[in-house]
């Protein structure tokens, strides 16, 4: 069964960008190998996460991201059975910087400031849609 779920988190105190490209390198090197797929936006110090695959898969990397130490306070804000696949061809995609993409950001945003944490899931689900379209991408 495919099922997508999206999460946020907060970077901890001591992130670096180094830290955000072994995150990447991890996830593009373990994900294609369980037949997972996403994407990872990191903006206002705030990491929107999607991961799709096999249930039991997502779950099982869910549960090990958890257990990160480079990130806290994380919440699950959608998690539901798809038809198909939106991220196909990332292991895990990353976002450029979000100056580039603030457009994008703003549009989904009740506020100045991005806080998916107060996102509904279908607002999210239109904000990755929109970012996927028009967003310019690391990877
Ligand atoms: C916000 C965030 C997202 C992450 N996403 C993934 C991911 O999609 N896949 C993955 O394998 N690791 C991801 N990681 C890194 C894992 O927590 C872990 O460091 C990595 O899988 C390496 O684990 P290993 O040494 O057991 O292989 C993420 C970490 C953070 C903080």
């Amino acid at each position: 069964m495919l099922i997508q779920l999206t999460y946020a988190s907060r970077i901890s105190a001591a992130f670096t960008n180094t830290d955000l490209a072994k995150i990447l390198a991890a996830s593009q090197r373990n994900n294609a190998r369980v037949g997972v797929t996403g994407a990872l936006c990191l903006a206002n110090g705030i990491f929107l996460q999607q991961l799709e695959g096999d249930r039991a898969e997502v779950n099982r990397l869910y549960h090990h991201i958890l257990a990160d130490t480079r990130h806290r306070e994380p919440a699950v804000l959608d998690f539901a059975e798809i038809p198909s696949r939106r991220f196909t061809t990332w292991a895990m995609g990353s976002l450029a910087p979000l100056d580039t993409n603030r457009h994008i950001f703003l549009k989904y945003s009740r506020s100045a400031s991005f806080d998916p944490y107060g996102m509904s899931a279908t607002t999210l689900q239109a904000f990755f849609s929109e970012l996927l379209a028009n967003g310019e991408w690391i990877v």
